[in-house]
């Protein structure tokens, strides 16, 4: 094969590099498009866009195949922790024992926060959303880190690493304690990482509390099921936060604004409201389906569609198999699942939705499962966070410490006034 592309251009030839990845995926280097032929390439929303080389994570969206540093998400989420996960992610490899415990020890000793952060929840209304306060919270970190916050220094990041993983858990149950006005609950150093959450989540000063393993379980594979997914809206953002060598607390916490929106992360919350109103309604799937058809509505079907994935997301598959297992586990029955399940088999078979390649994605099913475990609908979000947070820290240290960290700065084709002079306020219509 050819290493180079052809462009012919305004009667001249251009050679353009070509790069194949590991798994085949295939580029055109434009990188110096623009100094040698004064064009530039035009891709609003980048689906195009290579905005990186990256070891991390690879999806084959025409097959739905998406594998962490080589193995398939379906094994992780089968024999994996999230914490061990996590370190695949960030670190390259599996952990050996060693490696493990020393990363393991690392996160339960790091799970409090500075006594201080407590009192800046007393600044929130009691209807803000997590989501909010999560990103600033977690902003706020950067504060009491003063001296790790070189990107480029790889004692100062390892150094960061497990205490933004373990104390991101800690805010997160913080803030639904605070929307319902209990008593923050402490961390357990002594629970796993899932247990521990569900402990600060769900326990009483006033009582013991039993943690289900089936829950914990659970937990821990939707965290690992949500740990990376390359260059989506998040992790672009986080890199691209990055990329100015803003620090890690600062670049995570843009990556969580940008998760917060109904078309990415803070779609598991959209489809809940979505599968409550059809069940308010009559349970109807009929007319969810003909308004997301409907062109002149906004309305869509959240859970559906993806860009990456032209047939089923392989997260959607393992989800909705554990909603009928943990149900069942749990001796619970969900009006809201059986709805989902038939939106979904109406959708199917529709050529609307068959032409364009519309599935359910990662969020389809994700909500009905948090609602299993007793996570309220607007932590959801929140939850997404807590799972990806590994991706971004791992795409962050990749950009930093093994990768191209060149700052991220796309151009535009202007189409404003070319020229215009300035009105004094009095001449203005
Ligand atoms: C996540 O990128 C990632 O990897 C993200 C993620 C991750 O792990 O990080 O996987 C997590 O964000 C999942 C996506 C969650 N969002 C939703 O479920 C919201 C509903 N879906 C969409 O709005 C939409 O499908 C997107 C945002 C997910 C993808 O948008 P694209 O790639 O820009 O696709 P598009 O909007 O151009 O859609 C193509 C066509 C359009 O119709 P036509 O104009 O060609 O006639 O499909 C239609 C769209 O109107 N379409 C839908 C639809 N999704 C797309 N029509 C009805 N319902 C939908 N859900």
């Amino acid at each position: 094969m050819a290493n180079t592309a052809e462009l012919i251009l305004e009667g001249k030839s251009y050679q353009l590099p070509l790069i194949v990845g590991s798994c085949e995926e295939k580029a055109i280097d434009i990188r110096k498009l623009r100094a040698d032929t004064g064009y530039i390439a035009f891709d609003s929303g980048y689906g195009n866009t290579g905005s990186c080389m990256s070891n991390i994570t690879f999806i084959d969206g025409e097959k739905g195949i998406l594998c962490y540093r080589g193995i398939p998400v379906a094994e992780l989420a089968e024999k994996s922790t999230f914490v061990e996960t996590s370190y695949l992610l960030i670190y390259g490899h599996l952990p050996n024992k060693t490696e493990l415990d020393n990363f393991s020890h690392q996160l339960r000793y790091h799970s409090m926060i500075h006594e201080d952060m407590l009192r800046f929840y007393d600044g929130y209304p009691s209807t803000a959303h997590p989501m909010a306060i999560l990103s600033s919270m977690v902003c706020s970190l950067s504060a009491y880190y003063p001296d790790s916050l070189d990107p480029k220094d790889p004692a100062q990041v390892d150094h960061l690493v497990p205490r933004v993983l373990s104390k991101i858990r800690t805010i997160a149950a913080y803030s639904y304690k605070k929307s319902i006005g209990q008593p923050v609950v402490y961390p357990q150093n002594a629970l796993s990482y899932c247990a521990n959450f569900l402990h600060m989540m769900f326990a009483v000063p006033s009582e013991t509390m039993e943690i289900d393993p089936d829950v914990t379980a659970a937990l821990n594979m939707l965290l690992i099921i949500h740990a990376d997914h390359e260059q989506n809206c998040s992790t672009s953002t986080v890199r691209l936060v990055g990329s100015s060598d803003a620090n890690l607390f600062a670049s995570v916490a843009a990556g969580i604004c940008a998760l917060w929106g109904p078309k990415h992360g803070g779609a598991n919350q959209a489809v809940m409201e979505m599968l409550e109103t059809i069940h308010k309604n009559g349970g109807d799937v009929n007319k969810a389906v003909a308004a997301a058809k409907d062109k002149d509505s906004d309305f869509k079907l959240m859970g559906f569609g993806h860009r990456v994935y032209k047939s089923y997301d392989p997260r959607a598959t393992i989800i909705r198999k554990n909603c009928d297992v943990i149900l069942g586990k749990l001796g619970k029955k969900d009006p809201l699942l059986e709805i989902a399940k038939r939106l979904e088999e109406v959708a199917l078979k529709d050529p609307y939705f068959r032409e364009r390649n519309l599935y359910p994605n990662v969020d389809f099913y994700s909500g009905v499962l948090y609602r299993a475990l007793g996570i309220p609908k607007n932590m959801y979000t929140v939850m997404f966070s807590l799972g990806r947070l590994p991706g971004w820290i791992a795409h962050w240290r990749e950009m930093h410490l093994e990768g191209d960290d060149r700052i991220y700065r796309p151009r535009q084709i202007y189409n404003g006034p070319t020229t215009a002079n300035y009105v004094p306020i009095e001449g203005r219509k």
